[in-house]
Protein backbone atom coordinates (compact mmCIF):
# COMPACT_ATOMS: atom_id res chain seq x y z
CA UNK A 1 0.00 0.00 0.00
CA UNK A 2 0.66 3.51 -0.75
CA UNK A 3 0.18 6.34 1.24
CA UNK A 4 0.06 10.26 0.62
CA UNK A 5 -0.92 13.31 2.50
CA UNK A 6 -4.10 15.29 0.78
CA UNK A 7 -5.16 18.84 2.01
CA UNK A 8 -7.62 21.27 0.90
CA UNK A 9 -11.71 21.09 0.67
CA UNK A 10 -13.49 17.77 0.84
CA UNK A 11 -15.78 18.65 -1.31
CA UNK A 12 -13.31 19.48 -4.31
CA UNK A 13 -11.72 16.05 -4.03
CA UNK A 14 -11.75 13.72 -7.00
CA UNK A 15 -11.74 10.11 -6.05
CA UNK A 16 -13.51 6.69 -6.75
CA UNK A 17 -14.19 6.43 -2.86
CA UNK A 18 -14.24 8.95 -0.02
CA UNK A 19 -14.34 7.01 3.69
CA UNK A 20 -15.35 9.07 6.40
CA UNK A 21 -18.02 9.42 9.46
CA UNK A 22 -21.41 9.67 9.16
CA UNK A 23 -21.37 13.68 10.03
CA UNK A 24 -18.64 14.36 7.48
CA UNK A 25 -20.51 12.50 4.83
CA UNK A 26 -23.39 14.28 5.32
CA UNK A 27 -21.98 17.75 5.09
CA UNK A 28 -20.19 16.95 1.62
CA UNK A 29 -23.12 15.43 0.59
CA UNK A 30 -24.61 18.60 1.09
CA UNK A 31 -22.38 20.83 -0.69
CA UNK A 32 -22.98 18.82 -3.44
CA UNK A 33 -25.79 19.03 -3.54
CA UNK A 34 -26.51 15.21 -3.08
CA UNK A 35 -28.43 16.01 -0.03
CA UNK A 36 -31.49 14.21 -0.73
CA UNK A 37 -30.40 11.00 -2.37
CA UNK A 38 -28.15 10.91 0.45
CA UNK A 39 -30.82 11.09 3.03
CA UNK A 40 -32.40 8.70 1.12
CA UNK A 41 -29.39 5.87 0.91
CA UNK A 42 -28.94 5.86 4.75
CA UNK A 43 -32.18 6.51 6.10
CA UNK A 44 -31.47 2.78 7.68
CA UNK A 45 -28.27 3.19 8.21
CA UNK A 46 -27.52 2.79 12.20
CA UNK A 47 -24.53 4.84 13.33
CA UNK A 48 -23.05 2.70 15.11
CA UNK A 49 -19.36 1.18 15.79
CA UNK A 50 -18.78 -1.88 13.74
CA UNK A 51 -21.38 -0.45 10.89
CA UNK A 52 -20.91 0.66 7.67
CA UNK A 53 -22.63 1.95 4.40
CA UNK A 54 -21.41 2.50 1.07
CA UNK A 55 -23.28 5.51 -0.89
CA UNK A 56 -22.91 5.88 -4.67
CA UNK A 57 -22.47 9.29 -5.88
CA UNK A 58 -22.59 10.66 -9.26
CA UNK A 59 -19.97 13.46 -9.21
CA UNK A 60 -16.43 13.35 -8.64
CA UNK A 61 -16.38 11.49 -5.19
CA UNK A 62 -17.99 8.49 -6.94
CA UNK A 63 -18.97 7.07 -3.59
CA UNK A 64 -18.57 7.43 0.27
CA UNK A 65 -17.90 4.54 2.54
CA UNK A 66 -19.37 5.65 5.80
CA UNK A 67 -18.25 4.45 9.26
CA UNK A 68 -20.56 4.35 11.89
CA UNK A 69 -19.64 5.37 15.52
CA UNK A 70 -17.40 7.86 14.94
CA UNK A 71 -18.38 10.89 16.82
CA UNK A 72 -16.28 11.08 19.98
CA UNK A 73 -14.95 6.63 19.60
CA UNK A 74 -13.04 5.15 22.28
CA UNK A 75 -9.52 4.54 21.16
CA UNK A 76 -10.63 0.84 20.68
CA UNK A 77 -13.47 1.67 19.01
CA UNK A 78 -11.86 3.60 16.73
CA UNK A 79 -9.31 0.91 16.18
CA UNK A 80 -11.56 -1.56 14.95
CA UNK A 81 -13.57 0.36 12.86
CA UNK A 82 -10.17 1.42 11.12
CA UNK A 83 -9.72 -1.91 10.90
CA UNK A 84 -13.65 -2.93 9.47
CA UNK A 85 -12.87 0.77 7.04
CA UNK A 86 -9.97 -1.39 5.79
CA UNK A 87 -11.67 -4.41 5.33
CA UNK A 88 -14.71 -3.03 3.34
CA UNK A 89 -12.55 -0.47 1.03
CA UNK A 90 -10.09 -3.63 -0.60
CA UNK A 91 -13.80 -5.20 -1.34
CA UNK A 92 -14.69 -2.25 -3.42
CA UNK A 93 -13.56 -2.43 -7.46
CA UNK A 94 -11.22 0.32 -6.70
CA UNK A 95 -7.38 1.24 -7.14
CA UNK A 96 -7.31 4.24 -4.73
CA UNK A 97 -9.62 5.91 -1.81
CA UNK A 98 -9.31 8.79 0.38
CA UNK A 99 -10.06 8.87 4.14
CA UNK A 100 -11.54 11.44 6.16
CA UNK A 101 -11.33 11.51 9.64
CA UNK A 102 -9.95 14.41 11.06
CA UNK A 103 -13.78 15.74 12.34
CA UNK A 104 -13.42 12.62 14.58
CA UNK A 105 -11.73 13.22 18.07
CA UNK A 106 -10.18 10.46 20.17
CA UNK A 107 -9.94 10.59 23.39
CA UNK A 108 -6.14 10.42 24.71
CA UNK A 109 -5.34 10.38 21.10
CA UNK A 110 -4.27 12.69 18.37
CA UNK A 111 -4.06 12.70 14.39
CA UNK A 112 -0.89 11.34 14.24
CA UNK A 113 -2.07 8.45 16.22
CA UNK A 114 -5.48 8.26 14.24
CA UNK A 115 -3.54 8.54 10.50
CA UNK A 116 -1.13 5.46 11.95
CA UNK A 117 -4.00 3.62 13.32
CA UNK A 118 -5.76 3.65 9.87
CA UNK A 119 -2.49 3.26 7.53
CA UNK A 120 -1.68 0.42 9.83
CA UNK A 121 -5.05 -1.57 9.38
CA UNK A 122 -5.03 -0.58 5.34
CA UNK A 123 -1.69 -2.36 5.18
CA UNK A 124 -3.22 -5.26 7.41
CA UNK A 125 -6.14 -5.61 5.21
CA UNK A 126 -4.49 -5.41 1.75
CA UNK A 127 -1.56 -7.66 2.16
CA UNK A 128 -1.99 -10.84 0.16
CA UNK A 129 0.80 -13.47 -0.97
CA UNK A 130 -0.26 -15.04 -3.81
CA UNK A 131 3.11 -15.60 -6.08
CA UNK A 132 2.44 -19.77 -4.92
CA UNK A 133 -0.49 -20.02 -6.85
CA UNK A 134 -0.34 -20.91 -10.33
CA UNK A 135 -2.45 -18.02 -11.38
CA UNK A 136 -1.59 -15.31 -9.51
CA UNK A 137 -4.21 -12.77 -9.66
CA UNK A 138 -4.46 -10.35 -7.19
CA UNK A 139 -7.23 -10.77 -4.36
CA UNK A 140 -7.94 -6.95 -4.99
CA UNK A 141 -6.94 -3.68 -6.69
CA UNK A 142 -6.81 -0.94 -3.71
CA UNK A 143 -3.27 0.29 -4.07
CA UNK A 144 -3.17 3.63 -2.53
CA UNK A 145 -4.70 5.15 0.28
CA UNK A 146 -4.79 9.25 0.28
CA UNK A 147 -4.87 10.29 3.92
CA UNK A 148 -7.02 14.06 4.28
CA UNK A 149 -5.10 15.98 6.39
CA UNK A 150 -6.38 19.74 7.63
CA UNK A 151 -4.29 22.73 7.74
CA UNK A 152 -4.64 22.01 11.68
CA UNK A 153 -3.14 18.43 11.54
CA UNK A 154 -1.54 18.72 8.42
CA UNK A 155 1.98 18.60 9.91
CA UNK A 156 1.07 15.64 12.29
CA UNK A 157 -0.19 13.63 9.68
CA UNK A 158 2.63 13.88 6.70
CA UNK A 159 5.24 12.50 9.54
CA UNK A 160 2.56 9.72 9.99
CA UNK A 161 2.26 9.20 6.04
CA UNK A 162 6.05 8.59 6.16
CA UNK A 163 5.98 6.19 8.77
CA UNK A 164 2.86 4.74 7.83
CA UNK A 165 4.78 4.02 4.46
CA UNK A 166 7.83 2.99 6.19
CA UNK A 167 6.00 0.40 8.26
CA UNK A 168 3.84 -1.03 5.90
CA UNK A 169 7.03 -1.90 3.71
CA UNK A 170 8.04 -3.22 7.33
CA UNK A 171 5.28 -5.44 7.63
CA UNK A 172 5.26 -6.39 4.50
CA UNK A 173 9.01 -8.11 4.36
CA UNK A 174 7.85 -9.48 7.66
CA UNK A 175 4.98 -11.84 7.08
CA UNK A 176 6.40 -12.48 3.49
CA UNK A 177 9.82 -14.22 4.85
CA UNK A 178 6.94 -15.80 7.52
CA UNK A 179 4.69 -17.20 4.84
CA UNK A 180 7.56 -18.15 2.52
CA UNK A 181 7.38 -22.47 2.74
CA UNK A 182 10.51 -24.07 4.08
CA UNK A 183 12.11 -25.43 1.47
CA UNK A 184 12.48 -21.79 0.16
CA UNK A 185 12.94 -19.87 3.21
CA UNK A 186 15.88 -21.59 4.50
CA UNK A 187 18.87 -19.88 6.31
CA UNK A 188 20.59 -18.84 3.25
CA UNK A 189 17.05 -17.34 2.30
CA UNK A 190 17.51 -14.65 5.14
CA UNK A 191 21.00 -14.01 4.15
CA UNK A 192 20.08 -12.92 1.14
CA UNK A 193 17.17 -11.03 2.67
CA UNK A 194 19.09 -9.42 4.61
CA UNK A 195 21.66 -8.37 1.99
CA UNK A 196 18.70 -6.44 -0.23
CA UNK A 197 18.64 -4.17 3.27
CA UNK A 198 22.24 -3.92 2.68
CA UNK A 199 21.87 -2.14 -0.55
CA UNK A 200 20.69 1.39 1.46
CA UNK A 201 24.08 3.75 2.22
CA UNK A 202 24.68 3.59 5.70
CA UNK A 203 23.51 -0.17 6.16
CA UNK A 204 26.40 -2.81 6.37
CA UNK A 205 25.65 -6.66 6.05
CA UNK A 206 28.08 -9.49 7.68
CA UNK A 207 27.46 -13.47 8.24
CA UNK A 208 29.19 -15.57 10.32
CA UNK A 209 29.39 -19.04 8.81
CA UNK A 210 28.98 -22.38 10.61
CA UNK A 211 33.10 -22.91 10.82
CA UNK A 212 33.53 -19.11 12.09
CA UNK A 213 30.92 -19.73 14.66
CA UNK A 214 32.26 -23.24 15.50
CA UNK A 215 35.69 -21.19 15.65
CA UNK A 216 33.98 -18.39 18.11
CA UNK A 217 32.78 -21.38 20.61
CA UNK A 218 29.39 -21.46 19.50
CA UNK A 219 28.48 -24.55 20.94
CA UNK A 220 24.76 -24.30 21.25
CA UNK A 221 23.89 -22.31 18.02
CA UNK A 222 25.66 -25.24 16.61
CA UNK A 223 23.90 -28.56 18.22
CA UNK A 224 20.95 -27.26 16.66
CA UNK A 225 22.31 -26.57 13.12
CA UNK A 226 24.37 -29.67 12.91
CA UNK A 227 21.38 -32.02 12.67
CA UNK A 228 20.48 -29.85 8.96
CA UNK A 229 22.36 -30.33 5.54
CA UNK A 230 21.23 -26.27 5.56
CA UNK A 231 24.12 -24.69 6.56
CA UNK A 232 23.44 -22.41 9.71
CA UNK A 233 23.80 -18.32 9.21
CA UNK A 234 24.09 -15.71 11.98
CA UNK A 235 23.31 -13.01 10.22
CA UNK A 236 25.14 -9.23 11.20
CA UNK A 237 23.47 -5.97 10.11
CA UNK A 238 24.67 -2.71 11.18
CA UNK A 239 22.57 0.59 10.26
CA UNK A 240 24.09 4.25 11.08
CA UNK A 241 21.68 6.41 10.83
CA UNK A 242 22.25 8.25 14.10
CA UNK A 243 26.12 10.14 15.68
CA UNK A 244 28.92 8.10 14.89
CA UNK A 245 30.30 6.28 18.06
CA UNK A 246 26.55 6.10 19.75
CA UNK A 247 25.80 2.78 21.01
CA UNK A 248 23.24 0.98 19.01
CA UNK A 249 19.94 -0.35 19.91
CA UNK A 250 20.46 -4.09 19.31
CA UNK A 251 17.55 -6.48 18.40
CA UNK A 252 17.80 -10.41 17.79
CA UNK A 253 15.70 -12.62 16.44
CA UNK A 254 15.42 -16.77 16.40
CA UNK A 255 15.15 -17.59 12.65
CA UNK A 256 14.84 -21.41 12.62
CA UNK A 257 13.43 -21.70 9.31
CA UNK A 258 11.72 -24.89 10.53
CA UNK A 259 11.34 -26.52 13.74
CA UNK A 260 10.80 -30.50 13.32
CA UNK A 261 11.75 -31.03 17.17
CA UNK A 262 15.28 -32.24 15.81
CA UNK A 263 15.63 -35.84 17.86
CA UNK A 264 13.05 -35.29 20.22
CA UNK A 265 10.45 -34.97 17.67
CA UNK A 266 7.69 -32.89 17.44
CA UNK A 267 3.99 -34.87 16.09
CA UNK A 268 2.72 -34.32 13.07
CA UNK A 269 -0.13 -32.61 13.13
CA UNK A 270 0.12 -28.91 12.44
CA UNK A 271 3.99 -29.25 12.38
CA UNK A 272 3.81 -27.52 8.88
CA UNK A 273 3.32 -24.28 11.30
CA UNK A 274 6.81 -24.62 12.68
CA UNK A 275 7.76 -23.15 9.13
CA UNK A 276 6.56 -19.69 11.15
CA UNK A 277 9.85 -20.75 13.41
CA UNK A 278 11.71 -17.55 12.28
CA UNK A 279 9.15 -14.60 12.27
CA UNK A 280 11.43 -13.40 15.25
CA UNK A 281 14.13 -13.29 12.52
CA UNK A 282 11.13 -11.80 10.18
CA UNK A 283 10.30 -9.28 12.65
CA UNK A 284 13.26 -7.61 13.55
CA UNK A 285 14.57 -7.84 9.45
CA UNK A 286 10.79 -6.34 9.04
CA UNK A 287 11.26 -3.36 12.18
CA UNK A 288 15.12 -3.03 10.31
CA UNK A 289 13.56 -2.30 7.01
CA UNK A 290 10.98 -0.26 8.21
CA UNK A 291 13.99 2.15 9.78
CA UNK A 292 16.16 2.15 6.71
CA UNK A 293 13.01 3.51 4.79
CA UNK A 294 11.81 5.83 7.46
CA UNK A 295 15.48 6.90 7.90
CA UNK A 296 15.50 6.81 11.42
CA UNK A 297 18.64 9.04 13.31
CA UNK A 298 19.46 5.83 15.06
CA UNK A 299 22.31 3.43 14.99
CA UNK A 300 20.52 0.09 15.16
CA UNK A 301 22.33 -3.63 15.22
CA UNK A 302 19.70 -6.39 14.29
CA UNK A 303 21.28 -10.21 14.62
CA UNK A 304 19.33 -12.82 12.86
CA UNK A 305 20.57 -16.63 14.02
CA UNK A 306 18.92 -18.81 11.19
CA UNK A 307 19.23 -22.46 11.91
CA UNK A 308 17.41 -25.68 10.59
CA UNK A 309 16.44 -27.69 13.43
CA UNK A 310 16.30 -31.13 11.81
CA UNK A 311 16.43 -34.87 13.00
CA UNK A 312 19.65 -36.46 11.50
CA UNK A 313 22.50 -39.34 11.66
CA UNK A 314 24.76 -35.55 12.76
CA UNK A 315 21.43 -34.70 15.23
CA UNK A 316 22.64 -33.23 18.69
CA UNK A 317 20.85 -36.36 21.43
CA UNK A 318 18.61 -35.66 24.14
CA UNK A 319 21.98 -35.98 27.30
CA UNK A 320 24.44 -33.89 24.60
CA UNK A 321 26.18 -31.34 26.51
CA UNK A 322 27.52 -28.22 25.01
CA UNK A 323 29.51 -25.03 25.63
CA UNK A 324 27.79 -21.90 24.68
CA UNK A 325 30.04 -19.14 23.37
CA UNK A 326 29.88 -17.36 26.82
CA UNK A 327 31.89 -20.24 28.41
CA UNK A 328 28.95 -21.63 30.43
CA UNK A 329 28.18 -25.30 29.34
CA UNK A 330 24.32 -26.39 28.68
CA UNK A 331 22.77 -30.17 29.08
CA UNK A 332 20.29 -30.37 25.97
CA UNK A 333 17.67 -32.09 27.41
CA UNK A 334 15.45 -32.17 24.72
CA UNK A 335 16.50 -30.39 21.32
CA UNK A 336 12.83 -29.23 20.95
CA UNK A 337 14.05 -25.65 23.11
CA UNK A 338 16.35 -25.26 20.35
CA UNK A 339 15.25 -21.48 20.26
CA UNK A 340 16.92 -20.74 23.57
CA UNK A 341 20.18 -22.42 22.49
CA UNK A 342 20.66 -20.51 18.86
CA UNK A 343 19.48 -16.96 20.72
CA UNK A 344 22.15 -17.48 23.56
CA UNK A 345 25.07 -17.05 21.18
CA UNK A 346 23.50 -14.24 19.65
CA UNK A 347 22.49 -12.63 22.42
CA UNK A 348 26.72 -13.02 23.58
CA UNK A 349 27.95 -12.22 20.33
CA UNK A 350 25.57 -8.97 20.05
CA UNK A 351 27.24 -8.17 23.65
CA UNK A 352 30.68 -7.71 21.53
CA UNK A 353 29.08 -4.40 19.97
CA UNK A 354 27.91 -2.76 23.35
CA UNK A 355 25.00 -1.96 22.65
CA UNK A 356 22.43 0.18 25.27
CA UNK A 357 19.64 -2.35 24.83
CA UNK A 358 19.12 -6.00 23.37
CA UNK A 359 15.52 -6.61 22.92
CA UNK A 360 15.58 -10.53 21.62
CA UNK A 361 12.29 -11.73 19.45
CA UNK A 362 11.45 -15.45 19.33
CA UNK A 363 8.70 -18.01 18.59
CA UNK A 364 10.00 -19.65 21.91
CA UNK A 365 7.31 -21.42 23.17
CA UNK A 366 4.45 -23.08 22.83
CA UNK A 367 3.37 -22.18 26.99
CA UNK A 368 3.36 -18.50 25.85
CA UNK A 369 0.66 -19.53 23.84
CA UNK A 370 -1.04 -21.17 26.93
CA UNK A 371 -0.69 -18.25 28.60
CA UNK A 372 -1.65 -15.33 26.86
CA UNK A 373 -3.61 -16.88 23.23
CA UNK A 374 -2.38 -14.79 20.68
CA UNK A 375 -3.59 -11.33 21.68
CA UNK A 376 -0.37 -10.47 23.89
CA UNK A 377 3.45 -11.17 23.18
CA UNK A 378 5.06 -11.88 26.28
CA UNK A 379 7.22 -9.53 27.65
CA UNK A 380 10.46 -10.42 29.77
CA UNK A 381 12.77 -7.51 30.85
CA UNK A 382 15.54 -7.19 33.40
CA UNK A 383 15.37 -3.65 33.22
CA UNK A 384 12.26 -1.64 34.07
CA UNK A 385 12.75 1.54 32.37
CA UNK A 386 13.22 -0.65 29.14
CA UNK A 387 10.13 -3.13 29.61
CA UNK A 388 7.63 0.55 30.23
CA UNK A 389 8.86 1.63 27.15
CA UNK A 390 8.20 -1.85 24.63
CA UNK A 391 5.02 -1.77 26.68
CA UNK A 392 4.06 1.77 26.01
CA UNK A 393 5.20 1.16 22.38
CA UNK A 394 3.26 -1.88 21.77
CA UNK A 395 0.08 -0.16 23.30
CA UNK A 396 0.54 3.08 20.69
CA UNK A 397 1.04 0.97 17.84
CA UNK A 398 -1.92 -1.95 18.35
CA UNK A 399 0.47 -4.50 18.98
CA UNK A 400 0.50 -5.08 22.93
CA UNK A 401 2.88 -7.28 24.70
CA UNK A 402 1.79 -8.24 28.49
CA UNK A 403 4.89 -8.10 31.39
CA UNK A 404 5.24 -11.82 32.70
CA UNK A 405 8.03 -12.15 35.87
CA UNK A 406 11.68 -13.34 35.80
CA UNK A 407 12.25 -13.83 39.82
CA UNK A 408 14.85 -16.06 40.68
CA UNK A 409 12.47 -18.27 41.84
CA UNK A 410 11.82 -20.08 38.51
CA UNK A 411 15.55 -20.13 37.66
CA UNK A 412 16.56 -23.18 39.81
CA UNK A 413 14.50 -25.15 37.54
CA UNK A 414 17.11 -25.10 35.09
CA UNK A 415 19.68 -26.91 37.44
CA UNK A 416 21.89 -29.42 35.67
CA UNK A 417 23.62 -32.85 37.32
CA UNK A 418 26.16 -32.10 34.68
CA UNK A 419 26.26 -29.30 33.38
CA UNK A 420 25.98 -25.74 34.00
CA UNK A 421 22.68 -25.89 33.56
CA UNK A 422 19.75 -27.79 31.52
CA UNK A 423 17.84 -26.42 28.57
CA UNK A 424 14.63 -27.10 29.71
CA UNK A 425 12.68 -26.26 32.69
CA UNK A 426 10.10 -29.08 34.25
CA UNK A 427 6.36 -28.42 33.39
CA UNK A 428 5.44 -25.52 34.83
CA UNK A 429 5.93 -21.86 33.65
CA UNK A 430 7.49 -22.86 30.38
CA UNK A 431 7.85 -19.38 28.65
CA UNK A 432 9.31 -17.85 32.12
CA UNK A 433 11.82 -20.81 32.46
CA UNK A 434 12.71 -20.10 28.81
CA UNK A 435 13.29 -16.44 29.17
CA UNK A 436 15.34 -17.01 33.18
CA UNK A 437 17.21 -19.11 30.57
CA UNK A 438 18.27 -16.30 27.93
CA UNK A 439 18.40 -13.71 30.70
CA UNK A 440 22.04 -15.79 32.19
CA UNK A 441 23.24 -14.73 29.27
CA UNK A 442 22.78 -10.92 29.54
CA UNK A 443 23.32 -10.07 32.93
CA UNK A 444 25.19 -7.09 32.51
CA UNK A 445 23.17 -4.83 29.82
CA UNK A 446 19.48 -3.60 29.43
CA UNK A 447 17.97 -6.83 27.49
CA UNK A 448 14.10 -7.72 26.94
CA UNK A 449 12.80 -10.85 25.28
CA UNK A 450 9.65 -11.27 23.38
CA UNK A 451 7.98 -14.46 23.37
CA UNK A 452 5.51 -14.31 20.50
CA UNK A 453 4.84 -17.90 19.86
CA UNK A 454 0.93 -16.96 20.00
CA UNK A 455 1.31 -13.72 17.89
CA UNK A 456 3.17 -13.85 15.37
CA UNK A 457 1.10 -15.70 13.28
CA UNK A 458 -2.29 -17.17 12.74
CA UNK A 459 -4.09 -20.96 12.62
CA UNK A 460 -6.92 -22.23 10.87
CA UNK A 461 -8.72 -20.54 8.11
CA UNK A 462 -6.71 -17.39 8.46
CA UNK A 463 -2.97 -19.27 8.34
CA UNK A 464 -0.32 -16.98 8.07
CA UNK A 465 2.17 -14.81 9.50
CA UNK A 466 0.54 -11.73 11.05
CA UNK A 467 4.11 -9.18 10.94
CA UNK A 468 4.05 -8.79 14.53
CA UNK A 469 5.84 -7.49 16.81
CA UNK A 470 6.97 -4.73 13.78
CA UNK A 471 4.69 -2.09 14.95
CA UNK A 472 6.11 -2.43 18.36
CA UNK A 473 9.56 -2.60 17.47
CA UNK A 474 9.19 0.13 14.81
CA UNK A 475 6.83 2.13 17.66
CA UNK A 476 9.75 2.09 20.47
CA UNK A 477 12.39 2.54 17.44
CA UNK A 478 11.05 6.01 17.15
CA UNK A 479 10.86 6.95 20.62
CA UNK A 480 14.99 6.37 20.68
CA UNK A 481 15.37 8.86 17.74
N1 LIG B 1 9.10 -23.26 18.21
C1 LIG B 1 8.66 -23.91 19.38
C2 LIG B 1 7.62 -23.08 20.15
C3 LIG B 1 6.31 -22.87 19.44
C4 LIG B 1 5.27 -23.75 19.58
C5 LIG B 1 6.11 -21.73 18.68
C6 LIG B 1 4.07 -23.53 18.95
C7 LIG B 1 4.92 -21.51 18.05
C8 LIG B 1 3.89 -22.40 18.18
C9 LIG B 1 9.84 -24.16 20.31
O1 LIG B 1 11.04 -24.39 19.68
C10 LIG B 1 9.51 -25.38 21.08
O2 LIG B 1 9.41 -26.41 20.52
N2 LIG B 1 9.36 -25.20 22.39
C11 LIG B 1 9.04 -26.28 23.25
C12 LIG B 1 9.87 -26.14 24.51
C13 LIG B 1 9.83 -27.32 25.41
C14 LIG B 1 10.52 -28.51 24.75
C15 LIG B 1 10.50 -26.99 26.71
C16 LIG B 1 7.56 -26.20 23.59
O3 LIG B 1 7.03 -25.09 23.70
O4 LIG B 1 6.93 -27.24 23.70
MN1 LIG C 1 11.34 -26.41 19.18
ZN1 LIG D 1 11.29 -23.58 17.85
Amino acid sequence: MKYTTVTGNLQQLRTPCLITGLKTAKRIARALGDQKHFNRSSKDFDDAPGKSLCVHLDGAIARMLVLGGMDNPSAAVFTKTANLAAQEAIKLPIGQAVIALSDTRVKGKNSQWKASTLMQACSHAAYQFRHHKSKPKPLHQLTRIKMHATDADSKAVRVAVKMGNALDAGLQLAKDLGNEPPNICNPNYLLAQARKLGRAGNVKVSQLDEKKMTELGMGAFMAVSQGSDEPGRMIIIQYSGGKKGDAPVALVGKGITFDTGGISLKPPPGMDEMKFDMCGAASVLGATKAVIEAALPINLLTIVAAAENMPSGRATRPGDIVQTCSGKTVEILNTDAEGRLVLCDALTHALTFKPKAIVDVATLTGACIVALGSHASGLYANNDELANELLAAGENANDRSWRMPLWDDYQTSLNSNFADMANIGGREAGSVTAACFLSRFVEDVSWAHLDIAGSAFHGGARKGASGRPVPMLFDYLQRQA
